[in-house]
């Protein structure tokens, strides 16, 4: 009897405690009715679908079963669904009217109703219906002894069509596995466009059948086979997820005309005219578009990458064309001339528009960066956005200006996870802005946005710490209300969603300590976790000195890399030190010295690990900076000595200073505060 009343009570009290604002929830619904109950899991727990759904809510509505089972080790009794109505009695209903397409602009709502005895999702097609099942994991609770979901109503809807990541597999490869996790993540983030960048500067990563110089010359033997594509395809696909092709052109073409120099541009000296681009930038290999050779050769590209692409969209890059290869080249200028071309960005778009033809002949529709809008370019072309909306900024952003001029248009600008930006930064940038002056008509042409994951300076090994978790707080802009915008909300529930993603096989908290072991020379690494905690990798590409301190070749395992944005102590200190300032109370000084005196353990530790850690060494100048300002700061702060402020001063910059390692101390700020 006592245990049962025992039992009863914290039943009561987890019951109790849960409100609305606790729930871990991304991106938050749009409506979510809780009540005050409980629906235990047991090991019967079973899943039943009906309607007229998509194979793929089989594979899903399974691999939501493994997870729950992951999660709460119930050894479930149920294994897989492969059939409607399988388990007509299962406590778990899933309804979906219709088939869902993998495109743009589908139905994806869902209702989630959680009673004390029974699930139900309901939903117009299976992709809705995957939605729901992502929330509903993320909606598990527990006590101390057993997991349960709390009673709920919840309808969810996503306020933009196109919630995308693009991941660049050009700059430095990026394998299968990499795609399919971050796949599997987006997927958990209700993120519904995976753009992956094919071929660049730096290399072409495509198979092609009837091209194969393209990879032999231009790929450092790293690329996606059409065996592989397809199969990434259909992952995709099972996860609600469409995948959108870019091969760009005509700019970022070094390693294209590294295979094909007859089709670029550049006067021929006799000598090698193109090779495939080792540092980062921007490059003048341009493809010649006066040539007919030209659109031959992209002719027969399309017709072997269209197909395994199932998309009615191909993105054709377009950016960047610096123009100085055509301008050095009479022939192109006299095939301007005749053409009635005035500029270069009319030169461009007629080639863009010679695209059109070959991509309609395989039912797709031409998306380029924003460069490709012109008077002249077909409506039926996406604009992507990357330079700039008009926030903040006196003359018009390309994304407004495209769906005023009848574009439809997705933002990326804003969306570079790649500068290493704090997460404030992207979790603010809305697509439409409240300010914003538009029709519905031009309203609706703004698709939504997408996180833009560049590779220059990420491999395998770092690449996820980039994207997670900032590609989450993006994935909530794109899906929830626009008034959904609470920071001290959203950095809560992210601590547990980026936990949760590791579950997924996300790497990015776990890489950061095989990183951080390689620099150590497999010593103790806590000290190197303290640092790597204040210090951020230097933010818009100021770490690659111009593009060119880092080749594609070069070492990504150094401390820069095992850092991330949003660096852990950094709110925790500025917390803190904000509260001591406001209330000199001991507590409030004991939470700010306790970071000063960390620091000051931390120094030591690194010099006491570079003595057999090489890699440690260029750490030391920065650490030390901390640790001679926590000293004084110390004495300041505790001993209630009057340290002269110059001196102060003086250390302070000293923690400024971005010279070594290729990091910033984040605390810079907090700390300026405390002198
Ligand atoms: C771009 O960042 N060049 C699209």
């Amino acid at each position: 009897m006592k245990y049962i009343l025992i039992l009863l009570f914290f039943a009561f009290v987890s019951n109790a405690q849960i409100e609305k604002e606790q729930l871990d929830l991304m991106p938050w619904p749009q409506n979510i009715n809780l009540t005050a109950g409980t629906f235990a899991l047991s090991k019967s727990f079973k899943v039943n679908i009906t309607g007229d759904p998509n194979p793929r809510i089989f594979i899903g509505a399974t691999r939501f079963l493994r997870r729950l089972d992951g999660r709460t080790g119930l050894f479930l009794e149920q294994s897989f669904l492969t059939k409607i109505n399988e388990s007509p009695e299962a406590e778990l209903q899933i309804n979906c009217v219709r088939n869902g397409k993998i495109e743009i602009n589908q139905d994806e709502s869902y209702t989630l109703m959680i009673t004390s005895n029974k699930i139900t999702i309901n939903a117009t097609s299976d992709l809705g219906a995957l939605h729901g099942l992502n929330t509903l994991l993320q909606l598990l609770q527990n006590n101390s002894t057993s997991y349960y979901f709390p009673t709920v109503e919840i309808t969810d809807s996503p306020r933009f069509t196109w919630r995308g990541l693009m991941i660049d597999g050009a700059r430095n490869f990026q394998p299968v596995d990499v795609i399919k996790r971050n796949l599997d993540a987006m997927a958990a983030m209700k993120m519904n466009v995976f753009h992956w960048h094919l071929a660049d500067d730096q290399g072409w990563r495509i198979e092609m059948k009837k091209h194969p110089k393209l990879t032999e010359l231009a790929s450092d033997g790293n690329f996606y086979t059409q065996e592989e594509i397809k199969n990434i395809v259909k992952y995709a696909d099972q996860r609600g997820v469409l995948v959108i092709p870019e091969i760009d052109v005509p700019g970022h073409a070094s390693a294209f005309l590294t295979a094909y120099p007859e089709v670029g541009s550049k006067v021929s000296d006799g000598k090698v005219a193109y090779e495939v681009q080792r540092n980062s930038g921007v490059f003048n290999a341009t493809l010649d578009p006066s040539n007919p050779k030209t659109y031959e050769l992209l002719s027969e590209i399309f017709d072997e990458v269209c197909p395994l692409f199932p998309s009615a969209y191909f993105h054709i890059g377009g950016d960047e064309n610096n123009g100085k290869e055509w301008n050095a080249n009479p022939k192109i200028q006299e095939f301007k001339k005749k053409n009635n071309l005035e500029n270069n960005h009319d030169l461009q778009t007629y080639f863009n528009m010679q695209l059109i033809p070959m991509l309609k002949k395989h039912n797709k529709k031409l998306m380029g960066w924003e460069e490709i809008m012109t008077e002249n370019m077909s409506k039926d072309a996406i604009i992507h956005a990357w330079k700039g909306t008009n926030q903040g900024l006196s003359s018009e952003g390309s994304l407004i200006k495209a769906a005023k001029s009848g574009f439809k248009t997705v933002l990326s600008n804003g969306y570079y996870i790649d500068l290493m930006l704090g997460i404030e930064k992207h979790y603010l940038n809305d697509p439409i802005p409240k300010n914003t002056v538009l029709t519905p008509e031009e309203k609706a042409r703004i698709l939504g946005g997408e996180a833009a994951m560049w590779s220059e300076l990420v491999t395998p090994l770092n690449i996820d710490s980039r994207i997670w978790p900032r590609t989450a707080a993006i994935a909530e802009r794109l899906w929830s209300n626009e008034n959904v915008t609470d920071m001290n909300s959203m950095r809560k529930r992210l601590k547990t969603i980026s936990f949760r993603l590791e579950g997924l096989g996300i790497t990015h908290i776990r890489n950061k300590e095989v990183i951080l072991r390689n620099i150590s020379n497999n010593q103790n690494t806590a000290a190197l976790n303290d640092f790597s905690n204040v210090c951020e990798p230097l933010k818009n590409y100021k770490r690659n000195g111009g593009g060119k301190k880092y080749r594609m070749h070069s070492p990504l395992t150094l401390f820069a890399d095992g850092c991330t944005a949003d660096a852990a102590d950094v709110f925790d200190f500025d917390t803190a030190v904000n509260n001591y300032l406001e209330n000199k109370s001991q507590e409030n000084q004991t939470l700010v010295t306790n970071f000063l005196k960390k620091w000051i353990f931390m120094n030591a530790e690194l010099i006491r690990l570079s003595a057999n850690a090489p890699l440690v060494q260029p750490l030391l100048p920065l650490s030390k900076s901390l640790n001679d300002l926590s000293q004084q700061l110390l004495l300041k702060i505790e001993k209630k000595q009057i340290i002269n402020s110059a001196v102060l001063n003086d250390l302070l910059e000293q923690c400024n200073s971005r010279s070594s390692a290729d990091v910033e101390l984040a605390v810079y700020n907090s700390l300026k505060k405390l002198l």
